[in-house]
This record gives C-alpha cells, structure tokens and sequence, in this order.
C-alpha cells in the first residue's frame, strides 16, 4: 500500500493524543489545531502530524511513492465515532412519524403494539441476510458523513436465538465493512407482548438464558438496558446490569429519556461505562455522573425527532461530567446517520461549542465504547482514520449547518470515500 500524503490543510484538528480519559470542563473546549497542517500516513497508521514545512522536512524525499491528497482550504480530523446506535433491523416506522404529528406520543404507539415492538416484528421476521445487507447499506451512509466507527445494539429480538442473530450480523459487518463496529447486547430493551403479564419472567430470561450465551459467544462487550417507566423499572435495571457484569459486559443505560426516573444516579451506582439520553437526568444524577466519571451520551437528534426538549449538554459538562454525542441511529426515534447534523445541534439546542462537540464525536465517543486507546484522535502510530472536511476551519464545520462537508474519509489508512 502506497503512504499517503494529506498536504497542507488549513486546519489539522483533534485532541492531540489519547488523555487515557475521556476529557472534561475545560479540556472539552481544548483543540490541537495546526494550520497548513499535513498529515503522513503508512502502512495503515498515522505516521506524523505536523506543520506541512516541517513534515517536508522529514519526508519530503519520499512524496513521489505516496497518493497525494491536495487539502489545502479544507479541515482535517479524526474519523468520528457514533457510540450508541441500533444499526442492525428491519424496516421502517415513517407511518408512526405520522401518528405522531398527529398527537400521538412516542410511548403511546409503542403501549399499543408499536414503537419498539414493531420493529421487533420485522426483525424477527428478517433473514439474517436481510438484516446484513439492510445494515451495510447504512454503514455505507455512516461512512459518507465522515463516521469510521460506531457501536451497534441488539435488541429487536427480544429472544435468544434473534438477538444473537443481529449480534451476528454486527460481528460479521465489522468482519467486511471498513467501519469498525463495536457490539451492545440490550435484550432489555422492551418487554415482549409474551411477557406482559410477567415482566419479571422476562427479566430471569434475560438475566438466566441470554446473558450467559451471549457472553459466552464473546458477540458483545457492553450490555444496555431501556431504565424508564413502563418499561424496565430502575430495580429491574439493576439486576440485568449487575448479572451482565458478572459475565464481564460492561453496563450501559438508556436513562431519563422520557421522564425522569433517576437513571443517572443508577448508571453512577452500578459504575456504568455512560448513560445515554438524559433528557431529564436529575441535577443530582449528574453530579454522581461526574464523581463516578460516567460518560453522558447526548443524543440530540432523538429528542430534535420527538419534539422534546434537549438535554442539558451545557450544564452537564460544566458539572463535570464527560460528554460525548452519538446519533442514536433507529427507525423510531431517530432515523439519521448524520452525525455532523447531531453536532450541529449539540451547538443549537444543548449550548455546546464548536470544539466540544468536535471532541464529543471524537475522543470522548471513543471513550464511550472503551476505544479511547483505538479510534479518536490524530495520534501518531495509531491506525488512520481521518477525515478531510470541505469546509476551512472547525468552526465552519457547526456554522454552516445542516451540511455534509465530508470530502475524503481515510479508514485503516485506505481510502474509502472520496
Ligand atoms: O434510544 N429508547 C429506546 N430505544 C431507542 C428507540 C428504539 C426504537 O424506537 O426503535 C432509543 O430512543
Ligand atoms: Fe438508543
């Protein structure tokens, strides 16, 4: 493979190198930015980040091997990282848009059969050939926003043998993919109509049945819960998380989504890796988020769809707590791959600048999946991937929004979308 010579653009931005944490305060709103920054990359790691006249230096002797990528007036970055989607399912739920700009509630739809349960439906019904190529495809849409790497859920089965079916799946588009995916086993993400008049039958299921497959087929690495009311209770929560640690899945929690249910306090106490959503997170809650060093991740775009009031991004990081955004990419509440329109909005609706969201979608969405020694920044010797953006500098990237300015992605050092 021949190395690649990203030259002089007008701004090389990112966190400069792996914290060994996610970054906090202050630290969010700090940018590494280098101006008429190059960046050298081989044998499918980034080499060397520098000012073009000093990478000259060093390499200018070699440029006629490498590809040359001319970046000059364009900004260059670290691949974002979507932390928190449900990449792999069936169908689509535009008819419930529908309802629900008709008055109907989010919650309402799903208590009647839908939401949730319908795309469980066609989940189910889905060959695993289907469910793969139906998630490629999407892959390929995540890619084309500048997005190398994104966590998938399960939890459209809501029975063994289709959980671990789209767990499969997941595995396999990591396998053949350029993006890398990392997995979430969230069997607790509804309770089936089966189990209706017994929610805690299902939750021995999940706790006896599914997670001790699931670990043992080594498919995920975090197991995620739906913690709200009329779904699961935060005691039920507690156990499925708690059973999952045991078998070495690291706990996640879909919290205060809907109403406040003290989820936060509950991702605090069981030590969960984040707790994701957060909209009506305690204030309580998210000073324990922040002492325990729980990464919130803030998913504007599901509350932009449910015409709800955005979490207190603002407010979270100054509290203390390490803030990362994802897009939350599913057919009901949030039917986007665009993360760039989910930074967007992290400026507009939760208060954050133009250099924490950049962070947020980047170091700290790393840290989100356990990938902050892998994937989010430019750091020299890690693997490439980097994306140029059309526009001159970071700020441009919020300020003109609604924009896919994605030029050229870089994953593993090929390139995969020019
Ligand atoms: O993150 N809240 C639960 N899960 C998803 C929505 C899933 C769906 O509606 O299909 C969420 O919003
Ligand atoms: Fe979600």
């Amino acid at each position: 493979m021949k190395p690649i010579y990203i030259r002089r653009a007008s701004q090389v931005v990112g966190a400069p190198k792996d914290t060994g944490a996610p970054l906090t305060k202050s630290a969010m709103n700090e940018l590494n930015v280098i101006e008429n920054g190059s960046v050298w990359i081989e044998d499918g790691k980034i080499k060397r980040v520098a000012h073009d006249d000093q990478l000259m230096k060093e390499f200018g002797s070699r440029v006629d091997e490498a590809e040359v990528i001319d970046a000059r007036g364009k900004l260059v970055t670290p691949g974002l990282v979507d932390p928190h989607t449900h990449l792999v399912h069936a169908g689509t739920r535009e008819n419930e848009f529908d309802m629900r700009l008709n008055g109907k509630t989010y919650m309402d739809i799903m208590n009647a059969g839908g939401g949730i349960h319908a795309t469980t439906k066609a989940t189910r019904g889905a060959s695993e050939e289907e469910l793969y190529e139906a998630s490629f495809e999407r892959l390929n849409q995540f890619l084309l926003h500048g997005v190398t790497t994104v966590e998938a859920k399960s939890g459209y089965g809501m029975n063994l043998e289709v959980e671990m079916r789209q767990l499969q799946v997941a595995r396999q588009l990591n396998e053949h993919h350029p993006v890398d995916l990392v997995s979430t086993f969230m069997g607790a993400h509804v309770v089936p109509p089966e189990y209706k008049e017994d929610k805690d039958a299902f939750v021995d299921l999940v706790i006896n049945e599914m997670l001790p497959e699931v670990a043992q087929s080594g498919l995920a690495e975090f197991n995620d819960v739906f913690c709200e009311r009329g779904v699961f209770t935060p005691e039920q929560t507690k156990r499925i998380l708690e059973a999952g640690k045991e078998y070495g899945l690291y706990p996640k929690i879909h919290a205060d989504e809907i109403e406040p249910y003290k989820g936060a306090e509950l991702a605090a106490e069981v030590g969960a890796v984040s707790a994701d959503h957060l909209l009506r997170a305690s204030d309580e809650g998210v000073r324990q988020m922040a002492d325990r060093g729980v990464i919130g991740v803030l998913l504007p775009g599901t509350a932009f769809f449910l015409m709800a009031d955005s979490a207190n991004g603002r407010g979270m990081i100054d509290a203390g707590v390490p803030v990362a955004l994802s897009t939350d990419c599913n057919p009901g509440s949030s039917p986007t791959v665009s993360l760039p329109l989910i930074m967007n909005l992290g400026c507009l609706k939760m208060g954050m600048t133009p250099a924490e969201v950049l962070n947020a979608a980047t170091v700290n969405a790393a840290h989100a999946i356990r990938r902050g020694n892998v994937a989010g920044c430019l750091q020299e010797g890690r693997q490439a991937d980097v994306v140029i953006h059309n526009t001159p500098n970071f700020m441009q990237l919020q300020y003109r929004y609604g924009v896919n300015h994605t030029d050229t992605v870089i994953k593993s050092g090929k390139v995969v979308v020019k």
